[in-house]
Formats: C-alpha cells, sequence, structure tokens
C-alpha cells in the first residue's frame, strides 16, 4: 500500500486496522447468522412469529440503542477502550444466546450482542481512520466493511456446516465467541488513538506513538495539525455539535448512513431466497444458491473497491455505484411488473440484477457510508457525533427489514423495488450535491475547511 508522497503506511498500522477491523466480521456474523438458526431455535422452544420477530429485531434494537447512547463515551474514555468492552460484550452475548434456556434468555443474549454491534460499528471505523495517515486511509478504514462482508459469508458457512447437527444452532449463536476473545486479545495489545489521545491532553504519548507508526519527518507536523484543530475541547458536547459550522458535516454524516439503508440493502441480504422464490426458483436449493452468490459478490466487490477508494476517490465510486444500484433495482420493478410474459426468463434476469445491485453496493455505499461519516467530523465531538449520525443507520436498517414482507404485499414486488429505486435516484441526487471527496486529505484539513465555511462540495479540498 505504498503510494507517491513520503509516507508509505507502516506494517504496524494494517495489523492495528485488522484487528480492530474484528469488530466488523463479528458485526457480519452476528448479523448473519440468526436466518438459518431461526429455523432450528424455533422448534426448541415451539415460538410463534411474533416470539421470532423479537429475536430477530433483538440485535437491530440494541445496535440502535448502543450505537445512540456510547457516542460521549468514545470522546471521554477513548476508542480503544470501547472496542475492549465490546470484545468481551460479543463473547457474553454469544454465550448467552448459545445456553439460552428459554426465548427470553435468547432475546437477552441477542440483545447484548446487538449492544455490541451496534458500538463497534462505529467506533473501529473512527479509530482506524485516526490512525491511518490519509494516503491509504480509504482503504484501511474499509477492512472494516470487508470484515463485515466476510462475516455475513462465514455465518453462512456456519449455518450451513452445524444445520444437521443435534443443537446446531447454539453452535451457530455460540461460536462469536472466539472472534470477541480475539478481538479482545488483540485490542489489549493496540495503542489508543493518537488524535484522541492529543484530545485528552496527553500529548507525549501521542508522540510517541506517531513516532512508531509514521516516518519521523512527519509526526511533528501531524501533532501540530492535530492541536490546532482541537481548540474546541471546553465544548465537547451537544453543544458543538449544533454550531452552524458542523451543520454541513451532520447533513453528509446523517444523510449517507439513512441512504445507505433506505436504499434497500438488506432487503437483499435477509431476502434474498424469498425474492428469487417470487421470481420463479422454487426449488429448495435456490435458498442455498442465493445466499452464496450474494454474500460471495459483497465480498469480491468490497476487495474491489479498497484500493479505488484511495485512487480514484469517494465520488466516482459513489456515483458509479449507485447508477447500477439503481438500474438494477428498476430493472426489478419492471421485471416483476412483466412476469407473464416472460416467465422463464425472468428468474434469471431477476438474479442477474440482484447480482448487479449488489456488487453496487459493495463499490460504493457498503463502505463509504462507514468511511465517510468517520473523517468529516470535528475531533472533539468525533464520537458523539458519528454515533448518533450510526444510530440512524441502524434505525432504519430495522423499519426496512420488518417492512419489506408488507411492502411487498402491498406494493407487489414490481413496485416495492421501484420504490427503492426511486429512494437509489435521491440517494444518487444527495451525494451529487452534497457529498464531498475526501480523498487523501487529512483529517485536520477536512475541520479546517469546515470552520472556515468551505462549501460542502469542497470540504475534502486542499487550500
Ligand atoms: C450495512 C449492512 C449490510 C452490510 C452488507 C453494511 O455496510 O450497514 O446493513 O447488511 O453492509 O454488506
Amino acid at each position: 500500500m505504498n503510494n507517491k508522497s513520503s509516507t508509505p503506511v507502516t506494517g504496524f498500522v494494517i495489523v492495528i486496522a485488522s484487528i480492530a477491523a474484528l469488530a466488523g466480521l463479528l458485526f457480519g456474523y452476528d448479523t448473519g447468522v440468526i436466518s438459518g438458526a431461526l429455523l432450528f431455535f424455533r422448534k426448541t422452544f415451539a415460538l410463534n412469529a411474533t416470539q421470532i420477530e423479537c429475536v430477530v429485531s433483538a440485535v437491530l434494537a440494541g445496535a440502535f440503542l448502543g450505537s445512540l447512547t456510547s457516542g460521549h463515551l468514545a470522546d471521554r474514555y477513548g476508542r480503544r477502550s470501547l472496542l475492549l468492552v465490546i470484545a468481551l460484550l460479543f463473547a457474553i452475548g454469544s454465550l448467552v444466546s448459545a445456553y439460552s434456556t428459554t426465548v427470553l434468555i435468547l432475546i437477552g443474549g441477542r440483545f447484548i450482542l446487538g449492544l455490541a454491534i451496534g458500538v463497534g460499528s462505529y467506533v473501529a471505523p473512527l479509530y482506524i481512520s485516526e490512525i491511518s495517515p490519509p494516503e491509504v486511509r480509504g482503504a484501511l478504514v474499509s477492512l472494516n466493511q470487508l470484515a463485515v462482508t466476510l462475516g455475513i459469508v462465514l455465518s453462512y458457512a456456519i449455518d450451513y456446516a452445524f444445520a444437521d447437527k443435534v443443537n446446531g444452532w447454539r453452535y451457530m449463536l455460540g461460536l462469536g465467541v472466539i472472534p470477541g476473545i480475539i478481538l479482545f486479545i488483540g485490542m489489549m495489545f493496540l495503542p489508543r488513538s493518537p488524535r484522541w489521545l492529543v484530545s485528552r491532553g496527553k500529548l507525549e504519548e501521542a508522540k510517541k506513538l506517531l513516532k512508531k507508526i509514521r516516518q519521523k519527518t512527519r509526526v511533528t507536523q501531524e501533532i501540530n495539525a492535530i492541536l490546532e484543530s482541537n481548540q474546541y475541547e471546553s465544548q465537547r458536547n451537544w453543544h458543538l455539535l449544533l454550531k452552524k459550522w458542523v451543520l454541513p458535516a451532520l447533513l453528509i454524516g446523517f444523510g449517507i448512513n439513512i441512504f445507505q439503508q433506505i436504499t434497500g440493502i438488506n432487503t437483499i441480504i435477509y431476502y434474498a431466497p424469498t425474492i428469487l422464490k417470487i421470481a420463479g426458483f422454487h426449488q429448495a436449493s435456490t435458498a442455498i444458491l442465493a445466499t452464496v452468490i450474494v454474500g460471495t459478490v459483497n465480498v469480491l466487490f468490497t476487495i474491489f473497491a479498497l484500493p479505488l477508494l484511495d485512487r480514484w476517490g469517494r465520488r466516482p465510486l459513489l456515483i458509479g455505484g449507485l447508477i447500477c444500484m439503481t438500474a438494477s433495482l428498476f430493472y426489478l420493478g419492471f421485471a416483476f411488473g412483466h412476469q407473464a410474459s416472460h416467465a422463464s426468463l425472468l428468474k434469471w434476469l431477476a438474479l442477474l440484477s440482484m447480482v448487479a445491485y449488489i456488487a453496487g453496493f459493495a463499490v460504493s455505499l457498503g463502505p463509504i457510508a462507514w468511511l465517510l461519516p468517520a473523517e468529516i467530523f470535528p475531533l472533539a465531538i468525533r464520537g458523539l457525533a458519528m454515533s448518533v449520525a450510526v444510530s440512524c443507520n441502524w434505525l432504519f436498517n430495522f423499519l426496512v427489514a420488518m417492512s419489506f414482507l408488507t411492502l411487498i404485499q402491498t406494493l407487489h414486488p414490481s413496485g416495492t423495488f421501484t420504490l427503492f429505486g426511486a429512494l437509489s435516484v435521491l440517494a444518487l441526487i444527495f451525494v451529487y450535491f452534497f457529498v464531498p471527496d475526501t480523498k487523501g486529505v487529512s483529517l485536520e484539513q477536512i475541520e479546517e475547511n469546515l470552520k472556515a465555511g468551505v462549501p460542502i462540495r469542497r470540504l475534502g479540498e486542499q487550500p
């Protein structure tokens, strides 16, 4: 990951980013594992539909609350401390779920996991962003999203492997304990964020760390820039969040998070087999086929996007990916509307559209909805602001997941996908007018631009 400037990224920074990204792996694993596990625990506990919904949504509710309420903790106690706490929560939540003897305990275990997922979903990108040199920050932060996609595929594989075993669901839910423990042990050896250290007045520790992870010539310059941008420590709270100069950052942070969900990603991630069944794949093997294809394409295109985030920039990927998502959604809407006339072709075209949609998401809103918020908020309230913006992501994740089947019934698949297509057009307009490219620019420069009132689209530019 060397680049043309004098700051090649050190191996240590890559190790730090990879360990922190285990939080992403657990996010993917614990959200993905439930679809397979529920087929079995519903029998063990003889659950009705409402109880199943409670188990499934416990994670999303926990993630919403976890992300919403923990931001000030990330600013006060630091990103690393929070990652240590959630590693423990991941381990505890997995064990409670695996050993649950009643549905209430199961819901409790999944809620604990949700809290950990919600906190980790923004603290891991934030921590990696603050430790990365600007030239490769896009790829390093997005290792977290790559880990999310790998976690989803891993969960499908584990579900498949334990499907025939006695009490298989307990293993499916319990195995998350392993990455949780690795995350905990790994984080014990990792440093605190240099930017957070400066913000808490621990200048010497920050300097020592930067000397270890940067080329010597850059350390003083970087420390001075962080110090300069850290003049707001007396206002480390909601007041600063509502300052006029912070509003563009809030618009970007909230907008990109909400659009990541309302453009329908989890209708495909959670319901791909259902959609393909409606399209005409009736065999039981279709469910497996759909999940394998969707999961693999998601991983592969995320890998494809990683180097491009820092080479092409965030905007071209967002715009290209969104165009692909929009076209696929409108096509799905059209195809379901004309189902009768070409039924046998439809199912293949539907599968192809889903694949194109996932590929578009994986190069755009997938990684960038986590990357941008980790870059644009001012240091003094970075944790708080990102936590609130990310809680919207979880809220809309929940709303879309809960309403999809009802939408299919009321609007028909054709109307439903056309609706998501229209929302993707809005996302495209939003990105075009309001999203800056933050490629290669330091976090401090972005903050300086915000304070200087630079127009929103140019917040990522050097003076
Ligand atoms: C989203 C999740 C989604 C996953 C799929 C994440 O960035 O936040 O809602 O399931 O990507 O890869």
